[in-house]
């Protein structure tokens, strides 16, 4: 609590403002019909306690009904009900927020006669320059019934400021609310005043301004005219039914305008003529007034533009080193609401200058909330280093934990300062090895983002307070790597992988960054016989590699190319039909024991890949398609992200039965593919006319007429699927979509593969948003079956989980600018996934939107032309 200060109520000295100055703010206040001179104190300087006085209690106290009366006996003592007057009393409490800011007082005990009168001054142990602006004083009449037990009379909510943010002054009526406790919630149930207003409130409103001194004043008319006000007065209690409550509250000299106490500096100088920038008396407002349009009709011009003395007005208002209220700093309701959409801004926003000013401002506050940290960091201005060391070296240290997905945007492109990017690492030290598998693809590429890895570390400023130093991302991913293997496994490759991409300083570092990982593997327990297992998953590689080339670039036909793989599998000179055991590049989880001759064989396609049939230890086969001549990192990206997007949806229970297979890029321009045994819908609807009759005859059960005589868990599988990828796929932009690499397996999956166009890129004219093609839909038995209602409701539930996770899948995306994937550079990627999102419409819009474009391919709602476009589309 603050200190009590035994002032009695001064009046305040205050700067007094002039219409005439051309920097007056005096115009800013004027009501039309007031007068032209004006002047205002802060409520900042005011630094007496809250003070008001309980006043009356007036109109007719309601009488407990009969049938009250039955139910509640003890009532029947109330001394409202006897002709006597009861022992009323008022308790009072102030509040803000929704949250206490005094213990409730109460007026002390008074016997009365004919009226209720206490005229009992109240202080709280508050003082008016702590008072947020949503302060709120509730008042309650309580009768004393039966020994111990009160009971409310009525109440009323009064807010301590009125329009404008000025300060209430003088006598007030509030308007009783019968029978109820006061509340004294924000979105109070018990407010003091009704919209309508009866002569007397507007009489009441006169004389407070007559108090205020506001209306000339002229003794005999005044008279008079009190003499009047007093019967129209008596005639309205009268007739009222309602119930006032009057207090009455200290009148100041001034208006008393809110404002907080660290406003110091705050939006002076853009108001201020710049001679008048160094006189210290100019008047001061928070800059949130600006936000006000009553206020600021009147705008500097100045403050759009760029400024020279930006910097040194930045510097100003946000003064850290003077200002040491900012800890202690909390927001009102109002600014809170602000902070809160700020908060809520997808990643890729940028803040303009007063939301950084804002975000500054309550840094101390915000340190609490985990959405604040990049918004904040945001708000730096890494320019200059007094703040720079504020942010790094006060704030973050008791910053809260982050989420994932802020963590991943501290390790984006964005972030120099390596404390900063070491902060975000420890808090990705808190993921599992299966949560971490899943960004190990971007952490990897944020290794490029890191200052200490680049080259040009030396030519950097060392007057700046920014550190360059190591953040430990590096060693952070080769201890989780070398502590598990299958993370271990995925590192590996992917770090090979960037090693033998052409950008020579990158490869270089990644190479230091291979290099010592192999180091610390061979430090660890088994480490020699884990780097050989390295070495021989390098030369398998290798081999096959060779081979696909010579194989792909050969004259040969399609079964000469089988019949040449396969002996050559079969050679045992080539060590592919009896491998020692090894973790499968693509799966660590996989250990090959050899490859099935027979099984292999060569696909037909243009650039021939393989189709390797490995033998695992475990007895089980793993079938891979081995290509040579393809980039496979942006389908290794897909994959990775639709691997994610399906952990998001299992963890809110929702099984979409996706396959996001294995795929792991090898080098630049090769890779392996988990094969998933399937047809695609091209294939099936040449040979079995539509998808049902393909199901039907791998899953045949004749008793099911609901599922058209295919085993209801089948169509269930294929609903899902469709659903599950229709949106994941709406959410990536995958383009190019025929029949041909649609698939599904004869269990019902039914999924995607070849992304070679993503975020909208597609080389077909009138690409759909989202890829429903008719066949899928007749697979469910049609647009008006309940299985497609069912699909629908699925890719709703689907699109409503992952719109939650869209800042993680935005930083996951945004991470891979730099990994030369080509639909990810020189575009604006966060731009093209964040309207996938709708994240500027609410979650009921959102679903409606993404319904009507589901509408649009159903093939019954949508018209002919759109119809023949859509049949255009999915042709091969
Ligand atoms: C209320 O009662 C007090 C005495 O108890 C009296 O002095 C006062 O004038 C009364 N006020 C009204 C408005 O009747
Ligand atoms: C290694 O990580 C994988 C997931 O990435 C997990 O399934 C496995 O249990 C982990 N192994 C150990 C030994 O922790
Ligand atoms: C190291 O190898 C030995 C023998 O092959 C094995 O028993 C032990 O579990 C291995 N340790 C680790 C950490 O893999
Ligand atoms: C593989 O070689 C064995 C003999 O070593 C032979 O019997 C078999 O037919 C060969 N298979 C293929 C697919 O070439
Ligand atoms: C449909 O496909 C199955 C296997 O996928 C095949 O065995 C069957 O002959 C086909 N039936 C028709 C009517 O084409
Ligand atoms: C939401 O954003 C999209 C583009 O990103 C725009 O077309 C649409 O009009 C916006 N909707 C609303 C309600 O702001
Ligand atoms: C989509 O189509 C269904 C069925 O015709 C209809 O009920 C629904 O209102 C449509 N929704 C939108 C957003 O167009």
């Amino acid at each position: 609590m603050p200190d009590f200060e035994a002032h009695v109520l001064l009046v305040l000295v205050v700067p007094v403002l002039t219409g005439s100055s051309p920097f007056s703010l005096s115009s800013f206040f004027m009501d039309k019909d007031n007068r032209d001179d004006f002047t205002f104190a802060k409520l900042s300087d005011l630094k007496l306690p809250v003070t008001f006085r309980i006043s009356q209690l007036e109109g007719s106290i309601p009488q407990p009904s009969v049938s009250e009366l039955l139910e509640n006996p003890e009532l029947r003592f109330h001394g409202a009900q006897s002709s006597a007057l009861s022992d009323l009393y008022v308790s009072c409490q102030l509040l803000a927020d929704n949250k206490p800011l005094t213990i409730p007082f109460r007026t002390s005990f008074k016997a009365f006669k004919n009226n209720y009168t206490w005229n009992e001054w109240i202080t709280l142990p508050i003082r008016y320059c702590d008072l947020p602006l949503s302060s709120q004083i509730t008042f309650t009449v309580w009768d004393i019934g039966a020994p111990r037990t009160a009971v409310p009379v009525g109440s009323s909510t009064f807010r301590m400021f009125g329009k404008k943010w000025t300060l209430r002054r003088g006598k007030h009526r509030l308007l009783l609310w019968a029978g109820q406790e006061a509340d004294g919630s924000m979105q109070t149930k018990t407010p003091s005043k009704l919209g309508s207003r009866d002569e007397m409130g507007r009489l009441e409103k006169l004389v407070k301004k007559y108090e205020r001194g506001d209306l000339p004043k002229s003794d005999w008319l005044d008279n008079m005219a009190f003499r009047k006000m007093e019967e129209i007065h008596a005639a309205e209690t009268e007739k009222s039914e309602n119930m006032y409550l009057y207090i009455d509250l200290p009148r100041f000299d001034f208006p008393v305008i809110f404002s907080e106490a660290e406003a110091q500096n705050q939006a002076t100088i853009p108001f201020a003529p710049p001679a008048a920038a160094q006189t210290p008396v100019t008047p001061v407002l928070p800059s949130y007034f600006a936000t006000d349009p009553h206020l600021w009709t009147i705008l500097d011009p100045e403050i759009a533009r760029e400024n020279p003395v930006e910097d040194k007005h930045r510097r100003l208002v946000r003064s850290h080193r003077s200002s040491p209220y900012d800890r202690e700093l909390k927001p009102n309701a109002k600014i809170r609401d602000e902070l809160n959409e700020i908060l809520n801004y997808a990643p890729s926003q940028p803040l303009n200058s007063e939301e950084k000013d804002l975000i500054w401002k309550f840094r101390f506050y915000l340190a609490r909330d985990k959405r604040g940290l990049t918004k904040f960091l945001k708000s730096v201005t890494w320019r200059d280093p007094s703040e720079v060391k504020q942010a790094v070296e006060e704030l973050l240290p008791m910053w809260t934990e982050v989420d994932t997905d802020d963590a991943l945007e501290l390790l984006g492109p964005g972030t120099v300062d390596s404390r900063v990017r070491a902060f975000a690492v420890r808090q990705l030290n808190r993921a599992d090895d299966e949560e971490l598998l899943l960004y190990l693809l971007q952490l990897v590429q944020a290794l490029k983002f890191e200052s200490a890895a680049s080259e040009q570390r030396s030519s950097r400023s060392t007057t700046s307070a920014i550190s360059y130093d190591d953040s430990g991302l590096t060693d952070f991913l080769i201890a989780r790597g070398v502590q598990n293997h299958t993370l271990g496994n995925r590192l590996y490759w992917y770090l090979i992988v960037e090693v033998e991409l052409e950008d020579r300083l990158v490869a270089k570092m990644y190479g230091r960054v291979v290099f010592k990982f192999l180091n610390k593997i061979l430090e660890s327990e088994n480490g020699s016989e884990r780097r050989e297992l390295m070495r021989r998953q390098g030369v398998l590689v290798e081999t096959l590699a060779k081979r696909a080339k010579e194989l792909r670039t050969s004259k040969d036909p399609r079964p000469k190319k089988i019949e040449k793989l396969r002996s050559f599998i079969n050679d045992s000179k080539n060590g592919l039909v009896n491998i020692p055991p090894l973790p499968l590049p693509l799966n660590a989880r996989m250990e090959i024991t050899g490859i099935n001759a027979e099984k292999s064989s060569v696909f037909k396609s243009n650039l021939y890949p393989f189709l390797l049939y490995f033998q695992c230890s475990d007895g089980t086969e793993y079938p891979v398609i081995f290509k040579d001549g393809d980039d496979m990192r942006q389908d290794q990206l897909v994959l990775q992200l639709f691997t994610l997007m399906d952990q998001l949806l299992r963890k809110e229970n929702l099984d979409l039965k996706l396959i996001p297979y294995d795929v792991l890029a090898t080098g630049p321009l090769q890779g392996m593919v988990q094969f998933i045994p399937s047809k695609t819908i091209a294939a099936i609807i040449s040979e079995n006319g539509t998808l049902l009759n393909y199901l039907r005859a791998n899953n045949p059960d004749e008793g099911s007429v609901g599922t058209y005589g295919v085993e209801p868990s089948v169509i269930d599988t294929f609903v899902r699927s469709c659903a599950g990828y229709c949106v994941v796929t709406y959410l990536l932009g995958v383009g190019d979509r025929h029949l041909d690499n649609l698939l599904l397996t004869p269990d019902g999956h039914f999924f995607h593969v070849d992304f070679g166009y993503i975020l909208g890129r597609d080389p077909k004219p009138f690409p759909p948003p989202v890829k429903v093609c008719k066949e899928m839909v007749d697979g469910m038995g049609g647009a008006q079956s309940t299985h497609y209602t069912r699909f629908k409701n699925y890719c709703f539930t689907a699109f409503t989980i992952l719109r939650k996770s869209a800042n993680l899948i935005l930083n996951l995306v945004a991470l891979m600018v730099d990994a030369h994937i080509p639909d990810i550079q020189h575009r604006d990627v966060h731009e093209q996934i964040q309207e996938k999102f709708l994240l500027n419409l609410t979650e009921e819009e959102a679903i409606k939107h993404f319904e009507a474009l589901l509408n649009e391919t159903s093939y019954f709602t949508v018209v002919l032309d759109r119809i023949h476009d859509l049949a255009q589309y999915w042709r091969s």
